[in-house]
């Protein structure tokens, strides 16, 4: 090989480790095979016991993962609780009085530390929780990457700034998307994730009565779906009041959320506006698609979630393994 080649072939290699290590994580589904061959299964048993106590509970351990990954990675910052180091994720608006599920996890842990002590991280429990709740209300399985290490700060303001909005217009959407470098068939798909859960009425308040200042309700809502919203959260009323985000299977993890979008009947003005972009729209169309093929949906669901697990996972020696989910480790 000539020496011009060489230094060639050198710069190639370097980019590949470069780009490879920024994009996509070194995580692997038997990454606990020899050191907690039962992680998974310990997981699911768990948030069964939780998911019979609260059928919403599959939900808003979903949520968690989301809103881990979307905040400095899936590092399991966003379980961090304020310290003298640690200004936590929990309160920022976006999460303050709305994130769910923290005990399950700290549940977890404290049986995993006791079973495989050091080994496993939050950030991967979260992932596993997310799978198992998604497949226990009778959604897809996919195989979880694993090997995912815990960060050792929290980032407050990233919760305020990277996390989507209910507010958000389709191209905010798309770029908080892209920053974390999911694409538009992950924002379609990811958000059929509110096929279970709830959201409050302070999330809709402005669709019901002053959309876009015009001091009218959305357009794009449903008449007697309007009607239906509005006696749940009257003008001025609780803004904590509790909505199904999918008003037909609140608890069930199926396609009906894109047949409510197809019927003007999507609670998040960030769920309607994915179908109300244009009728040969990318969206609309694969939002149409998977209203009608559930399968389609399914699948699709498994290949995004694992892309969003990807995102800035800490690898190798970078981060730690928490011993408590959420403190960081003393030094
Ligand atoms: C596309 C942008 C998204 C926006 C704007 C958004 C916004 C929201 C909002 C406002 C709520 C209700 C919070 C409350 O009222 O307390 C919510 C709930 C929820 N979100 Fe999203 N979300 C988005 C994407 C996602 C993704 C990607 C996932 C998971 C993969 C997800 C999973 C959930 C779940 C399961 C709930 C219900 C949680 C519960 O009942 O505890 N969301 N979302």
């Amino acid at each position: 090989m000539s020496s011009c080649s060489f230094s060639v072939a050198i710069v190639l290699v370097t980019f590949l480790a470069f780009h490879f290590h920024g994009s996509r994580a070194q995580l692997n589904s038997t990454f606990y095979d020899t050191t907690c061959p039962n992680v998974s299964y310990i997981v699911q048993r768990i948030v069964e016991v939780a998911q019979s106590k609260d059928p919403r509970m599959p939900a808003s351990l979903l949520r968690l993962h989301f809103h881990d990954c979307f905040v400095n990675g899936c590092d399991g910052s966003v379980l961090l609780d304020n310290s003298t180091t640690i200004l936590s994720e929990k309160d920022a608006p976006p999460n303050s009085n709305s994130l769910r599920g923290f005990e399950v996890i700290d549940v977890v842990k404290t049986v995993v530390e006791y079973l495989c002590p050091g080994v496993v991280s939050c950030a991967d429990i979260l992932a596993l929780a997310a799978e198992a709740s998604v497949s226990l209300a009778g959604g897809p399985s996919w195989a979880v990457q694993l090997g995912r290490r815990d960060g050792t700060t929290a980032n407050f303001t990233g919760a305020n700034t990277n996390l989507p909005s209910p507010f958000d217009p389709i191209d905010v959407l798309k770029a908080k998307f892209a920053a974390v470098g999911l694409n538009d068939t992950d924002l379609v798909t990811l958000s059929g994730a509110h096929t279970i859960g709830r959201a409050r009425c302070g999330a809709i308040s402005d669709r019901l009565y002053n959309f876009n200042g015009t001091m009218m309700a959305d357009p794009a809502l449903n008449a007697s779906y309007l009607a239906t919203l509005e006696a749940n959260c009257p003008n001025g009323g609780n803004e904590t009041t509790i909505n199904n985000l999918d008003l037909t299977t609140p608890d069930s993890f199926d396609n009906s959320y894109y047949i409510n979008l197809a019927n003007s009947e999507g609670l998040l003005r960030s769920d309607q506006e994915l179908y109300s972009v244009g009728s040969n729209d990318s969206f609309t169309l694969t939002a149409g698609i998977y209203a009608s093929n559930q399968t389609a949906f399914f699948e699709s669901f498994a290949l995004s979630m694992i892309n969003m697990g990807n995102i800035g996972a800490l690898t190798g020696t970078d981060g730690e393994i928490r011993t408590n989910c959420r403190l960081v480790n003393a030094n």
